[in-house]
């Protein structure tokens, strides 16, 4: 799973490719490498770590290319070490190629490799197919692809070079995401795994579908199938939304999207209100017939948008009325869904390129069901396969850890809800009540934010515990569950979200004085619940952290400390303890010195399964 860009054109290729990577790096950061020709020769640089470490290794010793390949991983097979950094090779050095993927036959292969003499570098799944090209290599490089890549089982995207090619990029892929940037005089083109990594310069787009390969030369690139059809591709124009990016006087971007938040929620619901006729406007490409007789959803989601689904199953229960279940991405694709014509299924994803989330939407359209994507991101995949989307409108989220793009989930999905509610029958009145009550949310994020110092203090004190809980009911369960994720994500704490009401049925054992619990008691409904849930844990020691709001002195007299949350409606609890949890997170990644923005082993958007 990583990022790969390639650049053939007049211009020099290696500071090209390396501010292409830098735009890939949320795809991984475990290494990075960059191969190129010049004189008949394949020259190459890798380095473990961020690609800023990678570009002091260039500047010290540079490169003249006429051609280059790069690439930005985030390490599946093998340690994230300099030998199983991409670019990988043959054994002459004749190709170079980079890979997007898991070829899942790798071992099999290899081993038959070894038989004939092969010799290999690394522990990657990646050699293999540099390997593979190689031994069926006879002078012509498309020839050799499309005999070498009908052995591979799993998903690739790939770029690859060869030294008596010197005017030559191939790129494949099955699977993964992978497109071709011109620009409008056609004397350059980009291989890119997103195309918002190269739109600003080139913002002609052709996306590769499953087993396609792009041969690219010097003004001109063609288009063929693995079984060696010559194909015919019409590429789209696709505007830049290109922004340079900038912490703007943040320490970090988890911190600036952070502060973002009542900016994005609005941003959200704009234009999504109408009180005149007290209604939802939503741009839904799906027949309004359709949603009328829908009978249940089903989410889709990994990591911070499953929770989001997760929130979405309990509006649509209260205020739709409509079963529906969450299930995440990478197991759903697993199951036997019973999914009919009357099921709706919404994948959430903020950047639309997910693998799990990808597989899981595909296999539910397969078998007929209409699927409504919220995504964040502008032509992804998710946002080409879905039969409609729903943006967020966050703008680029930066931090690997997500923050704004989930409160704009939840907004959207709140707002998808009340549109079946009034579709399905809700009152003027009560949509009006809603509405109003939406609106209130940016001012209570802000309300939260203001608060941040305090938020710090607290998270001083609990930054030297290494285990926590974090519970909750009901809305404030995937709240908790949120929490305890971002906490996990950069601190690499033990944070555990848990229900309220099932720690005694086990959790509960594992506390004591030095396992914190932190407890989400916004919930009105079931407030009670929480406060008798605290005194079980309070009676074992634990120390207790309350995200309560105003008012509610019954957890007052339990908790060690409570930050108090502006009060909201059960089903709209959740954006304002969100905006508490994120910052206790970030205060405490930060007490214990740890890599806020790019944390380890994590990358923003997880392109295999
Ligand atoms: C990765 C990120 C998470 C994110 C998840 C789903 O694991 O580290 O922060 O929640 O992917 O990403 P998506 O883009 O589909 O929302």
């Amino acid at each position: 799973m990583c990022g790969i860009f390639g650049y053939l054109g007049k211009k020099d290729p290696l500071p090209i490719c390396l501010s292409g990577l830098k735009q890939l790096e949320y795809r991984g950061y475990d290494s990075s490498g960059i191969a190129g020709l010049s004189g008949g020769k394949i020259h190459s640089c890798k380095e473990v770590g961020k690609i800023v470490g990678l570009e002091k290794k260039l500047s010290l010793a540079p490169m003249r290319l006429d051609l280059a390949i790069g690439h930005t991983r985030w390490a599946t097979h093998g340690k994230p070490t300099n030998s199983n950094a991409h670019p990988h090779f043959d054994m002459d050095t004749s190709i170079a190629l980079v890979h997007n993927g898991i070829i899942e036959n790798y071992d099999i292969l290899r081993d038959l490799l070894k038989k004939e003499g092969v010799q290999f570098t690394s522990e990657t799944d990646t050699e293999v197919i540099a390997q593979l090209i190689a031994k069926c290599y006879k002078g012509n490089l498309l020839a050799a692809v499309q005999q070498a890549l009908p052995q591979l089982r799993g998903s690739f995207a790939l770029a690859l070079i060869h030294k008596d090619h010197p005017d030559e990029i191939i790129a494949t892929a099955r699977e993964c995401p992978l497109c071709i940037g011109f620009d409008d005089q056609n004397t350059e083109t980009i291989v890119s795994s997103d195309p918002n990594a190269f739109l600003s310069s080139t913002p002609n787009v052709i996306f590769l579908r499953n087993n396609e390969i792009a041969q690219i030369k010097r003004n001109q690139t063609d288009f063929f199938h693995l079984d060696r059809r010559i194909l015919t591709k019409k590429s789209e124009r696709i505007d830049s939304e290109f922004k340079v990016l900038s912490k703007e006087g943040f320490e970090h971007y988890m911190l600036k999207e952070i502060y973002e938040q009542p900016a994005t929620v609005q941003k959200a619901l704009l234009g999504r209100l109408d009180d005149e006729n007290a209604s939802i406007l939503l741009d839904l490409q799906i027949p309004e017939e359709k949603l009328h007789r829908l009978r249940n959803i089903w989410i889709l989601g990994c990591g911070t948008s499953a929770h989001a689904g997760w929130l979405g199953t309990l509006l649509f229960e209260d205020l739709v009325r409509l079963p529906s279940t969450m299930e995440i991405a990478s197991e759903a694709r697993y199951r036997n869904p019973i999914l009919t014509n009357d099921t709706l299924v919404v994948a959430i994803s903020q950047s639309g390129e997910t693998a799990d989330t990808i597989a899981a939407m595909r296999e539910a359209k397969r078998r007929g069901s209409s699927i409504l994507g919220l995504c964040n991101v502008k032509n992804s995949a998710l946002s080409r396969e879905a039969d409609s989307t729903l943006y967020l409108n966050a703008g680029p989220e930066i931090s690997v850890c997500s923050t704004k793009a989930f409160t704009s989930q939840i907004t959207v999905i709140t707002l998808f809800a009340l549109y079946l509610a009034r579709l399905k029958g809700m009152s003027e009145s009560q949509m009006r009540y809603y509405s109003s009550e939406l609106k209130k949310v940016p001012a209570q994020i802000q309300q939260v934010i203001e608060q941040a110092s305090l938020l710090q203090t607290i998270a001083k004190k609990y930054a030297e515990y290494d285990d926590f809980f974090f519970m909750g009911r009901r809305y404030m369960l995937p709240t908790a569950m949120e929490a305890a994720l971002k906490l996990k994500e950069i601190s690499y704490v033990n944070a555990n979200g848990c229900p309220a009401g099932e720690l005694k049925h086990g959790p509960i054992a594992l506390i004591n004085e030095r396992f914190p619990v932190v407890a989400f008691c916004s919930n009105i409904q079931t407030h009670e619940k929480i406060a008798s849930n605290l005194m079980e844990v309070k009676a074992r020691g634990a120390p207790i952290l309350a995200f309560a709001p105003e008012g509610m002195e019954s957890i007052a007299a339990i908790a060690d400390d409570v930050f108090w949350l502006p009060p909201a409606i059960d089903p709209l609890a959740p954006f304002a303890s969100t905006i508490a949890g994120q910052l206790f997170a970030y205060y405490i990644a930060k007490e214990r010195g740890c890599d806020i923005d790019q944390p380890r082993n994590l990358a923003k958007s997880v392109t295999v399964e």
